[in-house]
């Protein structure tokens, strides 16, 4: 499997996703703030990796610290959880993951634990949310397999493969787990401009795996499917508000567009803990501005005139009436997503 992100008796070691696919190297983290950065410089990436790293990120605050006792850790925990927030605004799974490590350590603030306890505790939640999350990609691919074509073409944007989640992927396991089941899918992956999630990191992985895979760059969408050579469309998500509304990777709607224009179904992959049902619709998801320069520069070569203006949102909303279905670990989500997502949410509680 591929080891985007894993617990190690040193630290959390990353594979440096911003290297890919070129050089397949390493960074070790040992404090929460370099976990931070690692979130914010795209070495790690993804909604469900981003969520464990996290929480990893606040398993090694626990590690590093001097203190004796939980009450003398508490104020800088809290920090660590404030810096780690403030990372990436857009993928709900990371604040999921934060507010799930907080209330572990009250439960520990509140008992008198000792730093020992502490320690060991946030770690073993901590890979809990690691094996949690393999097992949801599991689960979705089983729940998602069936949608796709027994021999076909299936678009993809972005990656929200093994390197977005701790193994297997989101969209990619269901592409996975279709394969695994006998299915001829052959993936064609949409470039992703600006960071080229698609082209570097979708292509690495599915190659990896010998599942046959084309590149083609972002605007090249819209006549493929008119030429019939697309049969459905599986993305990842960074959150999906209360009314199936889902935030992904800037140039997702526009696929949607495209895919229901042409009638191929569009499916979306993703966890429970990226549906967020205090969001009550696309319009109140916070989109993560990132900087210019991965518009105006590649591989360090300006591309653009001195001065220009630059746009550079990282997510776009997809409206839930584009979406055919979303696929979860318990199952199918279908329209009114409004009423499917809440039955879901209360039939866990
Ligand atoms: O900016 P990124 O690379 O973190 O964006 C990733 C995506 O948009 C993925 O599609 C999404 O996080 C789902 S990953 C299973």
């Amino acid at each position: 499997m591929i080891p985007t992100l894993e617990w190690t008796q040193e630290g959390v070691r990353f594979l440096d996703q911003t290297r890919l696919p070129l050089e397949e190297t390493y960074l070790l983290a040992t404090t929460p703030d370099e976990v931070a950065t690692i979130i914010t410089t795209m070495v790690v990436r993804g909604a469900p990796a981003i969520g464990v790293s996290a929480a990893m990120g606040l398993a090694l605050a626990a590690k590093a610290s001097a203190a004796t006792s939980a009450a003398e850790f508490a104020d800088s925990y809290e920090a660590s959880c404030r810096l780690l927030a403030a990372t990436r605004p857009t993928a709900v799974n990371l604040f999921w993951a934060i507010d799930r490590m907080r209330r572990v350590f009250a439960g520990l603030l509140s008992s008198g634990s000792s730093m020992e306890a502490v320690r060991t505790r946030l770690e073993a939640e901590a890979r809990a949310m690691y094996d949690e999350d393999i097992a949801a990609c599991r689960s979705m691919g089983r729940f998602g397999a069936d949608l796709l074509p027994d021999e076909g073409t299936v678009l993809t944007h972005c990656n929200a493969g093994a390197l977005a989640t701790c193994g297997y992927g989101t969209a990619l396991g269901v592409i996975r787990a279709a394969v695994e089941a006998g299915k001829k899918i052959h993936v064609f992956a949409d470039e992703t401009r600006p960071f080229l999630q698609g082209a570097r990191l979708t292509a690495w992985e599915l190659m990896a795996d010998g599942i046959p895979t084309t590149v083609l760059c972002d605007n090249m969408a819209a006549s493929l499917m008119r030429q019939g050579r697309i049969q459905a469309v599986v993305v990842g998500a960074d959150r999906i508000a209360a009314n199936g509304d889902v935030a992904n990777k800037i140039g997702t709607y526009g696929v949607a567009v495209l895919a229901k224009e042409h009638g191929i179904p569009f499916y979306v992959a993703a966890p429970w803990s990226t549906i967020d049902p205090a969001t009550a619709t696309g319009e109140a998801i916070p989109i993560e501005e990132r900087s210019a320069v991965e518009v105006t520069h590649h591989g360090g070569r300006q591309l653009t005139p001195h001065g220009v203006g630059i746009c550079n949102p990282a997510f776009d909303v997809t409206p839930a009436r584009y979406v055919t279905a979303i696929i979860t670990e318990r199952g199918l989500l279908r329209a009114p997503y409004l009423e499917s997502i809440a039955q879901g949410a209360s039939a866990a509680q």
